[in-house]
């Protein structure tokens, strides 16, 4: 892996960093960048303005590793206030929600895993009041296994929760058979964590054969494959499939981070294709922004000038 990159990575989980730069008023511009803003309301504005241009839209309310029970209750609170907001917006069949099981109390010792199921639960339960979705994120390799035997005891209840893979761990092309069946969702993305060699391809072009790989099993599958990617060549070989295939544009999604290539977002809508945009909200953007610096070097540079005050 990439130098820079890992050391990026070793920064998002860093405390002392996190408090340093979240102090330094100029980060904002970044932020602004990649993040909908703080409230309920902002993800709401923002969601609606992507809706209105053709895009789907899955709200992330930031927040992950938490240390405490209540700092847990306290995501699921979140996440039942923006879907009743979503419902009452008239949205809902536009806008789902993302979740990370580390925000909802998995990494709580021993019972983390079951804390996080029942507040996991608990925001499947308001989500299927509003009419909408919950996509479960993947986090680092440690958390997988956990994160799968959630979904799958969610599925039991609510057959639309939604997993994500990674297309960089060497595990995904199995995973990607086993959950290709029918009526399920599946988010391929590359990975955003810094992982051992024993489990991860660690070069580019390791992890693009990978998601092309991965997405052949998934197109092939009965389920909805939801590809997050900004890769032009990726893309590319994804559009060339669902083309060729004449595939039903509702069929499958391909998805973009907020702020990353919105001329893309915007390109991809006008050819057809069903575009959901990854919206992060909330106070919590620290780990969410370091990820994004560490995928491309220009972000880097944008960063270090905003926080020069330039
Ligand atoms: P790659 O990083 O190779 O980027 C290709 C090109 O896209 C770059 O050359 C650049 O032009 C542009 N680009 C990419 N990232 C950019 C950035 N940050 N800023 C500006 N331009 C950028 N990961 C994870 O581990 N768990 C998860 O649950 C999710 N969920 C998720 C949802 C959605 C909708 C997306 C799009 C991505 C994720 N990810 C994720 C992140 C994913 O794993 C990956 O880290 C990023 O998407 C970057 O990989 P790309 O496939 O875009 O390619």
């Amino acid at each position: 892996m990439n130098p820079l990159r890992s050391a990026i990575l070793a920064a998002a989980r860093s405390d002392r960093l996190r408090s340093t730069i979240a102090a330094a008023p100029p980060t904002r511009a970044v932020v602004d960048r990649f993040v909908a803003g703080e409230t309920t309301a902002d993800a709401l504005r923002v969601a609606r303005a992507l809706v209105d241009a053709g895009c789907a839209v899955s709200l992330d309310h930031l927040g992950e590793d938490v240390t405490d029970a209540a700092e847990a209750g306290r995501a699921v609170d979140a996440y039942r206030e923006v879907l009743e907001a979503v419902a009452a917006a008239g949205l809902a069949d536009r806008v789902e929600v993302s979740v990370k099981l580390s925000a909802l109390g998995q990494g709580l010792g021993a019972g983390g895993e079951a804390v996080a199921y029942e507040h996991a639960a608990a925001i499947c339960a308001v989500a299927a009041d509003a009419g909408t979705t919950v996509t479960v994120d993947a986090e680092d390799h440690t958390t997988t296994d956990s994160t799968l035997r959630v979904v799958a005891k969610l599925r039991e209840t609510w057959p639309w929760v939604g997993a994500v893979l990674q297309a960089q761990l060497r595990r995904t092309e199995a995973d990607c058979g086993t959950l290709a069946g029918p009526g399920s969702r599946v988010r391929l993305c590359k990975g955003a964590y810094a992982e051992p060699e024993s489990v991860a391809y660690r070069t580019a072009d390791s992890v693009r054969a990978s998601f092309a790989r991965c997405a052949g099993t998934l197109l092939d599958g009965a389920g909805y494959p939801m590809f997050a990617t900004h890769d032009p060549v990726l893309v590319r070989v994804l559009t060339d499939r669902l083309r060729a295939t004449g595939r039903d544009p509702a069929t499958a999604e391909l998805q973009l981070l907020y702020g990353v290539r919105p001329d893309e977002q915007r390109r991809l809508v006008d050819e057809g294709h069903t575009v959901r945009v990854y919206v992060p909200y909330g106070t919590q953007w620290y780990g969410y922004l370091m990820r994004r610096l560490a995928e491309r070097p220009a972000n880097v540079a944008f960063f270090l000038r905003a926080l020069a005050g330039r």
